[in-house]
């Protein structure tokens, strides 16, 4: 049983992955300072799984109680890194507490792992690496364009960063992958988003404004070249993403030839419009959403989907769920952390 530390174990995407790393016989420890999270989190994860996982408040950019909390937890065998702040506005005002936060805490894991003898390394990337892509779908190998924003820079450096790394350190494996648009909850309805900052992507807004925390919401644009006007996007459900990191890490534990560093994107490979998603919501909840057509947003780009078949032929990895599953368990979280069931 290999023993993974997870780095934001307390969030939307680190507590899905502990439970499915659980469900596949993982061992997990989790570092997060709960700048984004609470350790509340952990009572889901345990409701799921019957285990309990023990979360380390500690800021990674503290290299002194990072280094010491290695040096009393010396079996991991490997770190799966969700540990950031992924708000593309809070970036745009704030980018240097966006570059100190997402860069020191990755180089010093990358300093922890060299000094503790840990080879194993899963970074948690983004499609907005790709920027404003030339090509649809995107695959792996689709150029970097300019980043549209300061957090978006910091997953294309943090994947610079670890190819550097990795080149200097032949014994250190690393996967890169590029989630899409991770949404939706636990099936289970234990765990979900529940984000301290105020949420700004497409499904926690739907999902808030239905529930009556917002009086309404807007579609940005509705003049783009797509079939109705509004943008694309490939949303993916967040159980799907959790699992593609199990097969990952196992990929890197087991697969002697894996290369030192990879890259994975992790989409359904399907385009979907604001509207259509709308649509999907209406139809999963039965309920009426209040929306109006608005002006574009800036920085936002026209459409972005997946190729995901890298993925699928060397991790074995295929998504599950719809844009409906999305949607169901989206609308199901949100009602149970309303209090409104
Ligand atoms: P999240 O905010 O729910 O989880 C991140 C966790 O990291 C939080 O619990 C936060 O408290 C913790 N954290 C942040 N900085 C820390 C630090 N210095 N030390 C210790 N803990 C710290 O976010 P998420 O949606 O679960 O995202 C996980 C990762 O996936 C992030 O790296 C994010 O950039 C990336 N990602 C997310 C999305 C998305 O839409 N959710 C899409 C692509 C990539
Ligand atoms: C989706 C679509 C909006 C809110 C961001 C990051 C990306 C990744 C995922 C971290 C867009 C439209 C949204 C609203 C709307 N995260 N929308 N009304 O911008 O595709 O991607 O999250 O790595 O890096 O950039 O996600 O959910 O904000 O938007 O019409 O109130 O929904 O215009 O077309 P985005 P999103």
């Amino acid at each position: 049983m290999s023993k993974i530390l997870i780095t934001g174990g307390c969030g939307y995407i680190g507590s899905h992955t502990i439970v499915d790393l659980i469900e596949n016989g993982f061992e997990v420890i989790s570092i997060d300072n709960l700048s984004n999270s609470s350790e509340f989190t952990m009572h889901g994860v345990e409701k799921i799984t019957g285990k309990k996982v023990i979360n380390h408040n500690i800021d990674l950019c503290d290299f002194e109680k990072l280094n010491l909390f290695f040096e009393n937890n010396q079996d991991i065998k490997g770190i799966i890194h969700f540990a950031a702040l992924k708000s593309v506005g809070d970036s745009v005002s704030n980018p240097i507490g966006y570059f100190e936060n997402n860069l020191y805490s990755l180089l010093n894991l990358l300093k922890c792992m060299n000094l503790h003898q840990i080879n194993n390394f899963i970074f948690s990337s983004s499609c907005s690496v790709y920027g404003n892509a030339d090509e649809l779908p995107v695959t792996e190998s689709t150029p970097f364009k300019e980043a549209e924003s300061p957090y978006a820079r910091t997953k294309q450096m943090g994947e610079q960063i670890l190819q550097d790394f990795v080149r200097s350190h032949h014994q250190v494996k690393s996967i890169a992958l590029r989630y899409f648009n991770p949404a939706g909850a636990h099936h289970s309805i234990e765990i979900g988003e529940s984000s301290r900052n105020i949420a700004n992507n497409l499904v926690p807004v739907i999902t808030e404004t239905a529930i009556g925390k917002r009086t309404t919401m807007t579609v940005f644009g509705k003049d783009y070249h797509t079939r109705d006007g509004s943008c694309i996007r490939d949303y993916i459900h967040v159980s799907d993403i959790a699992h593609a990191h199990t097969l990952a890490i196992d990929h890197l534990l087991n697969q002697q030839n894996a290369p030192n560093f990879d890259v994975f994107n992790l989409g359904n490979g399907e385009g979907v419009t604001v509207l259509e998603a709308i649509k999907a919501f209406e139809n999963e909840s039965n309920v009426k959403l209040n929306y109006q057509l608005g002006e574009r947003r800036d920085g936002d780009v026209v459409a972005i989907y997946a190729n995901n078949h890298k993925a699928e032929k060397i991790l074995n990895w295929m998504p599950k769920y719809s844009i409906n599953d999305i949607m169901k368990t989206a609308w199901l979280w949100e009602k149970k952390r309303s209090n409104k069931d």
